[in-house]
């Protein structure tokens, strides 16, 4: 079932109105691995992740270009009935409430928003450093397995967000 599911983002740009909020997202999530999504308080975390579903266009004003393929597939392609797509890909609130019936592992190839950086580091596999600069928007700044973004981060901004110099 979905563990055989590759979910991937291509150029994932978002606004809302006029406002430009993210800009040029590509991530590969990896089949069964948990994914985390860092980075300060409003830096797009909760609107990249309501992209991957479809959830975003139920926003009024939202807008977007770029691709979400699940197994190859864009789900935001004319023929594609957002109803499925939500059925497929689920998201899970801050109090996790899955189906009754399989655990939250058993589900979704799986992506986090998270402010706790010790969760981060337990649950996920890879982590990606999302980042607002100066009214600019929203940017995935570096993009690795957890260890080396909290342990060896490539970007200084990184490694002063980690270490809880800002945000
Ligand atoms: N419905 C909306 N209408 C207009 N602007 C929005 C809307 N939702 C979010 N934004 C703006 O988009 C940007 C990203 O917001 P978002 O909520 O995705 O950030 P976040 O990283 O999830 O923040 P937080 O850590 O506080 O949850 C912010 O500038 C926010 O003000
Ligand atoms: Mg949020």
């Amino acid at each position: 079932m979905s563990n055989l599911n590759h979910l991937e983002t291509k150029d994932i740009n978002v606004w809302f109105g006029e406002r430009h909020v993210l800009r040029d997202v590509s991530l590969q999530f990896q089949n069964n691995h948990v994914t985390a999504l860092i980075g300060p308080s409003g830096c797009g975390k909760s609107t990249f992740i309501r992209t991957l579903n479809r959830m975003h266009e139920l926003i009024p004003g939202a807008g977007l270009s770029g691709q979400v393929l699940l197994n190859g597939q864009d789900i935001y392609a004319e023929a594609v009935d957002p109803v499925n797509v939500r059925i497929e890909i689920g998201m899970v609130f801050q109090k996790p409430n899955p189906f009754p019936t399989m655990t939250i592992k058993e589900n979704m190839t799986i992506v986090i928003v998270t402010h706790n950086m010790q969760q981060a580091q337990r649950v996920a596999d890879s982590t990606a450093f999302f980042l607002s600069e100066n009214g600019n928007p929203g940017e995935v700044v570096e993009f690795d397995t957890t260890e080396n973004v909290f342990i060896r981060p490539k970007d200084e901004r990184t490694n002063e967000y980690v270490n809880g110099r800002f945000g």
